[in-house]
């Protein structure tokens, strides 16, 4: 085998990996944005939703949108109070905070709960 054919063997090899690196990373199940399109497709009952009402499996309603809450609730920083809101229509809470300031929770309290958005309420 001469030095050319041995290059083009390199390059071919080299190719055939960066393509399929580039094709699995188009395809990776796991992408926020698909996690994203399939909590805005998603319906709930307020049946379903409250089944999920204890802390270590806890959905909750605010807004009309459903959250999976569950694996936040230890790092809340307003502690155990999200509590109150497993398994119901939190919207109340979540906008009066009865227990602490009474204030509506902040813009960022507002977009950190869209990474535990699962979907909407049915209608
Ligand atoms: C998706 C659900 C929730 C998220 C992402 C969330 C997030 C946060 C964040 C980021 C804070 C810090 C202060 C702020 O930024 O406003 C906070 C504080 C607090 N949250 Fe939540 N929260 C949620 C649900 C709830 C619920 C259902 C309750 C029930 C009443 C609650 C009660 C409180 C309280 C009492 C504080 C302490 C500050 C105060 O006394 O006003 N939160 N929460």
């Amino acid at each position: 085998m001469n030095k050319k054919s041995l290059y083009l063997i390199i390059a071919s090899v080299l190719i055939i990996v960066i393509a399929v690196i580039v094709f699995k990373g188009d395809k990776a199940p796991d992408s926020t944005q698909e996690k994203e399109e399939k909590a805005q497709e998603a319906v709930y009952t307020m049946e379903e939703v409250t089944k999920h009402n204890t802390r270590d499996d806890c959905w909750m309603v605010i807004n009309g949108s459903v959250y999976d809450v569950t694996k936040f609730i230890i790092s809340h920083p307003g502690g155990p109070a999200i509590l109150q809101g497993c398994g119901k229509d939190a919207t109340e809470l979540f906008e009066t905070r009865p227990m602490g300031s009474g204030t509506p929770h902040s813009e960022r309290a507002r977009k950190l709960r869209e990474k535990y958005k699962i979907g909407r309420l049915a209608e």
